[in-house]
């Protein structure tokens, strides 16, 4: 029969717990402490009791586990952003995640008109990266405009130009500067947090305060934008998300939860396919015979004079290998409710049991025995569960809505940079691929690289060349 508490495990400090043990690398220190209590443990992180999960078997129990889609009262998502459907529970979450999704697939979501919409805001990147060849460039200063462009034109309707003095705040979210991690604070002590952030936001450090006034920046553009949009609403012509929820509550009056739902696709669609991309340039430009191998296969299946489809996955079996190989990715006790349980992915990647030789780099590893056909271990989860944050009852079947569009964007960004590009390393790339815990695993150095053009043709779209992949 099962126990109604929290497994065993260590005993940290009165009000902060075992918080301070973590020294910057808790997945690490979880696997030690793993080897002592077992693969399911329990400790107190800040104000909340939180259960680890280390092991395959534990996670995909509680991944499988039916009452899965509960988010407790105060979490990450509505201390740290203007709550929308990430952040709620029940009956609530289903009529709000339904609507979005439904507006989504309206909008061209996983349509050819969105992967076309993706390749020119590509090619608009490309422009900027071609007058930049043999100069230092830094991810963050020029990915996150674009990346995060592609998640506006659902928002919004429309892409922000890159000297768009207006969407300031988006950019300085997305730069993930190392002073806005809040992500340990505002899930450790969420009502503290919450308390402070409402109330009393001049005792907060300055990094925290800075935090705040970029998430209240990046809400005050979805704020105009709605004032703009309800000017020019027009009932037969759906343009993107904001005009759908126009159209749905002038029917059903219910929870205006528009900000932090547009607050969910933006930081949703953005921050995950940057993090991606981040961490595959960064693989690439210290990897160049892997990226030679994809060049390779990339002048085979799409050549040099137009730019790749996400049809061309199909035949791009390698690539498909290098993206998994770096998504970064509860055994007899009943856990009590509102406990955080954290999934430890850091030991499901690096679990012997799991991978032969799980540190060395190896795309390989998810190809088939003739290296034709890309393989998908059942243990690789990058979409189905969230990193850090999730509570007792509130596991994987919550997973990303998103996915449809986050592989695409990815396939297409990567394919069309490896198409036009070699990817270098400079003295300032950071070789050893170091890492912080923020709300996502984040390289610790902005990633810093150079570029120089393989082809000296301006590409054309698919349809426009007369070939789709
Ligand atoms: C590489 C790309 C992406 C990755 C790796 C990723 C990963 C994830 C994961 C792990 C979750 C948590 C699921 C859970 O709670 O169990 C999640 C949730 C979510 N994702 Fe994604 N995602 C990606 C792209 C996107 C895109 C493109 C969008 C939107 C356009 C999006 C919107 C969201 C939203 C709104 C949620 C919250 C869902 C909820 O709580 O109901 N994601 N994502």
């Amino acid at each position: 029969m099962a126990k109604n508490a929290l497994p065993p495990g260590p005993i940290g400090l009165p009000f902060i717990g075992y918080m301070p043990f973590l020294k910057g690398e808790p997945s690490r220190v979880f696997v030690q402490l793993a080897k002592k209590y077992g693969p399911v443990f329990g400790l107190q992180m800040g104000s909340q009791p939180v259960v680890v999960l280390n092991d395959w078997p534990s996670i995909k129990e509680a991944l499988s586990h039916n009452s899965a889609l509960h988010r407790p009262k105060h979490n990450f998502f509505n201390t740290a952003f203007p709550a929308g459907f990430a952040a709620i529970s029940g009956d609530d979450w289903k009529v709000q995640k339904r609507f979005t999704f439904h507006q989504l697939k309206n909008l061209g979501f996983g349509k050819t008109s969105m992967e076309d919409h993706i390749i020119d805001e590509i090619n608009h990147m490309c422009q900027v990266l071609d007058a930049k060849e043999g100069q230092e460039l830094e991810f963050r200063t020029i990915f996150p405009i674009s990346v995060s462009n592609n998640v506006n034109s659902l928002n919004f309707g429309r892409r922000f130009d890159y000297t768009d003095s207006k969407k300031k705040a988006i950019d300085e979210f997305l730069k993930m500067d190392p002073s806005i991690n809040i992500t340990g604070f505002i899930a450790f002590y969420p009502i503290l947090a919450r308390f402070l952030l409402k109330y009393l936001t001049f005792l907060l450090p300055s990094s925290l305060q800075n935090t705040t006034n970029i998430v209240k920046g990046v809400t005050d553009i979805i704020r105009t934008e709605y004032e703009t949009h309800v000017k020019t609403f027009d009932e037969n012509n759906n343009r993107d998300y904001l005009d759908a929820f126009i159209a749905e509550l002038r029917v059903n009056k219910h929870d205006n939860m528009l900000a932090g739902n547009a607050f969910d696709l933006f930081i949703g669609g953005s921050a995950t396919v940057l993090m991606t991309l981040e961490w595959a340039l960064l693989v690439l430009a210290t990897n160049p015979q892997i990226q030679q191998h994809l060049h390779k296969e990339i002048d085979d299946v799409i050549g040099g004079e137009r730019s790749p489809t996400f049809a061309d996955k199909n035949q791009m079996p390698f690539l498909q290998a290098f993206i998994a190989s770096k998504d970064m990715v509860i055994s007899g006790f009943k856990i009590p409710k509102d406990t955080q349980i954290l999934v430890n992915f850091w030991a499901i990647d690096n679990d012997p049991n799991l991978w032969d030789n799980p540190s060395e780099f190896r795309p390989q590893r998810f190809l088939s025995e003739n290296l034709k056909t890309f393989k998908k271990p059942e243990h690789l989860i990058p979409f189905s569960y969230a990193s850090l944050m999730q509570r007792c009852c509130a596991l994987g079947k919550r997973s990303c809505p998103g996915e449809g569009l986050g592989v695409v964007e990815v396939f297409l960004y990567l394919s069309s940079l490896l198409q036009k590009y070699d990817i270098k390393a400079n003295h300032k790339t950071d070789q050893n691929l170091e890492y912080e815990f923020h709300l996502l695993i984040t390289p610790k150095h902005n990633t810093v690289f150079n570029i120089t053009k393989r082809h000296k043709t301006t590409f054309r779209r698919a349809d426009e060349s007369g070939k789709r992949g």
